[in-house]
């Protein structure tokens, strides 16, 4: 993997390392714009407000966040370096709830921190440097795999259903949910993909109907109170969604909606699909009750995208970011390391601790 492999993704670090750059995920389709961040302040914001965003590019901007600002310290002492970076990685975690990723990465660089004591600081953060471009470089790597088995479930011709956007900007390469589709195109096979909008962010308009469209795969986006209408009319052979985290149940948190496109795939006898990376099963958490949803600004939903507001300022508005799927709803979960059928409290235990 070069360099320019590397810059090409949605979160990379600057030429000298010494900033984490990320591509303004808030702007697109219409603008291409990159951030360059040196502050935890200015990176918890950017993933506060989705500038980045997607479970696996959340982590990722974390574990460049953890190297950027250990130099960024200046600490004269390893106990130093000790104490500003548990402070700045409490604080990054506490920007988003819901997706593990971020506090599976925050917690894999502050492993390699507590594990280096007798070290110089010098030589901790080339440790921190390493763990950093591991955490993409394995992402890379768990996308492609992710994409091969979920291929695996189609046939030439079929057309899956995704909610969201769980591509490549959303990861490194290939993305998760959308990564067959990519995999498809490049080995020539017929496979589409409808898009739900994904209210209130839009994310499936904005970024999976434009990386799809860019690759120069057949996509169709619809609002997400179309996909009964097109489950039902038999267009959909399969639904690929992403995940934020999955309980040891097999219950999984992903974008607001998700479960309703389960529930639907359900009755019409559609295979309803998660595909997520080792990194998103979080076996600390027992259920999808256990899982804090963040809860966001209502003016997403009356006014972010109008040219006037769309309620009145007064109205009461709920907008929880995420909701539960319930694994009883699920066919399988499609990992790095395989697809997991139920039950998924034992099968899921098994993957995770294999190697
Ligand atoms: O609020 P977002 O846009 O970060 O929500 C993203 C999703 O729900 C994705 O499906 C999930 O993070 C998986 S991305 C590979």
């Amino acid at each position: 993997m070069t360099k320019e492999d590397l810059h090409s993704c949605s979160v990379h670090l600057s030429d000298d390392e010494r900033a984490v750059v990320l591509l303004d995920q808030t702007k697109l389709p219409n603008k291409t714009e990159y951030l360059t961040l040196t502050k935890a302040e200015e990176i918890y914001d950017a993933i506060k407000v989705l500038a980045v965003r997607g479970a696996p590019a959340i982590g990722i901007c974390a574990g460049y966040a953890m190297y950027v600002l250990a130099q960024r310290a200046e600490a004269s002492s390893y106990g130093e370096l000790c104490e500003r970076l548990h402070k700045d990685g409490e604080y990054l975690i506490s920007s988003r709830p819901t997706a593990v990723n971020l506090s599976w990465a925050v917690g894999r660089m502050l492993a390699v921190l507590d594990g280096a004591s007798d070290k110089s600081v010098d030589e901790v953060i080339a440790l921190l440097r390493e763990e950093a471009y591991a955490i993409q470089l394995e992402d890379i790597e768990m996308c492609r795999k992710i994409a091969e088995y979920g291929l695996s479930l189609l046939k030439p011709g079929d057309t899956f259903l995704t909610h969201c956007n769980a591509g490549p900007l959303a990861t490194s390469k290939y993305g998760t949910a959308i990564g067959p589709a990519f995999l498809a195109k490049e080995r020539g096979i017929d496979i589409k993909v409808f898009s739900d909008e994904t209210r209130p962010l839009l994310q499936g308009a904005r970024l999976t109907s434009y990386e799809l469209q860019k690759a120069g795969i057949d996509v169709t986006l619809i609002c997400d109170n179309m996909a009964s209408i097109v489950m039902k009319n038999g267009w959909i052979q399969a639904c690929f969604v992403g995940c934020d985290r999955i309980a040891a149940n097999g219950d999984f948190a992903n974008k607001i909606g998700t479960s309703g496109v389960a529930i639907l795939a359900k009755h019409y006898g559609i295979p309803f699909y998660t595909l997520g990376p080792r990194s998103t099963i979080d076996m600390n958490c027992p259920t999808g009750a256990d899982i804090k949803i963040e809860q966001r600004n209502p003016n997403e939903i009356k006014e972010m995208w109008y040219k006037e507001p769309m309620a009145l300022p007064e109205v009461k508005c709920y907008n929880p970011a995420f909701d539960v799927t319930d694994h009883e709803l699920l066919t399988a979960i499609v990992t790095d390391k395989g697809i997991v059928y139920p039950p998924f409290d034992v099968n899921l235990k098994k993957i995770m601790e294999e190697d």
